[in-house]
């Protein structure tokens, strides 16, 4: 494959399970419940993505789908200040695009590799990838047309990853049954085999003491089932 690269998590302990972070021309999949970092798992790497290769970047541009209205420029420029990069240069190279339902969702898609033919990015993140496919199809009967529609959605993700040598960045939730609530080693990410096909690299978030998180690689035939542990700072990810 041509050039791949990785663009750093912008924790050292997280990069080094997932072979020096994020892999470009193919799909990343956070999973896990409510603040276990996905959103700033995703904001710092609009950061990282724009660095220069030899820094742990990916020296290009960033698209963000935005689906539950958590992309905060305020954010950017705290975590621009660790980099120590000029965060009115970042925010103009991130791409930012508010999805609002599903099928809106899966519209952006074509906008969005329309300027990536135009432009060099290195990043596309979508956050989160499945809530508002969940939103719009609810009942048990419109499961089989979830998946569908969902799995078209991520064959779109996979050829502009390969097109554009992007690095696609997914997050998504877990089944919040009572019984997985009681079990967090239950927690299933949510689109079963649809998302499982999809992504290349999943990891499965979880909280652990204060400000830190943990990472552990979920069923890769790539990585050992590693765990890492990183924090969440005022200049994003960090160990
Ligand atoms: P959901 O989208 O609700 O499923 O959660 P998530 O996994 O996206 O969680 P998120 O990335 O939003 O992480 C939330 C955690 O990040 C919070 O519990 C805080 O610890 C931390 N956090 C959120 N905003 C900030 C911020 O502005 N500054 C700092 N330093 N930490 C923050
Ligand atoms: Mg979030």
């Amino acid at each position: 494959r041509m050039n791949v690269y990785n663009i750093s998590t912008g924790s050292q302990a997280l990069n080094e399970i997932i072979g020096g972070g994020i892999e470009s021309g193919s799909i990343t999949e956070a999973f896990g419940e409510f603040r276990c970092g996905k959103t700033q798992l995703s904001h710092t790497l609009c950061v990282t993505a724009q660095l220069p290769h030899e820094m742990g970047g990916g020296n290009g541009r960033v698209a963000f789908i935005d689906t539950e209205n958590t992309f905060r420029p305020e954010r950017i420029i705290e975590i621009c200040a660790r980099f120590d990069l000029n965060a009115e240069d970042v925010l103009d190279n991130i791409v930012v695009a508010r999805a609002y339902t599903s099928e809106h969702q899966c519209e952006l898609l074509d906008h969005v590799a329309a300027r990536m033919a135009a432009d060099r990015f290195a990043l596309l993140i979508v956050d989160s990838a499945t809530a508002l496919f969940r939103v719009d199809f609810t009942g048990r009967g419109e499961l089989a047309c979830r998946q569908q529609k969902l799995n078209q959605f991520m064959s779109s993700l996979t050829k502009i990853a390969e097109q554009f040598n992007v690095a696609v960045w997914i997050t998504n939730q877990v089944m919040s049954t009572p019984d997985a609530m009681a079990f967090a080693a239950d927690k299933k990410p949510i689109g079963g085999h649809v998302m499982a096909h999809a992504s290349t690299t999943r990891l499965a978030l979880r909280k652990g003491r204060g400000e830190q998180r943990i990472c552990k690689i979920f069923d890769s035939p790539m990585f050992a089932e590693a765990e890492a542990t990183f924090a969440i700072g005022v200049g994003g990810i960090c160990d």
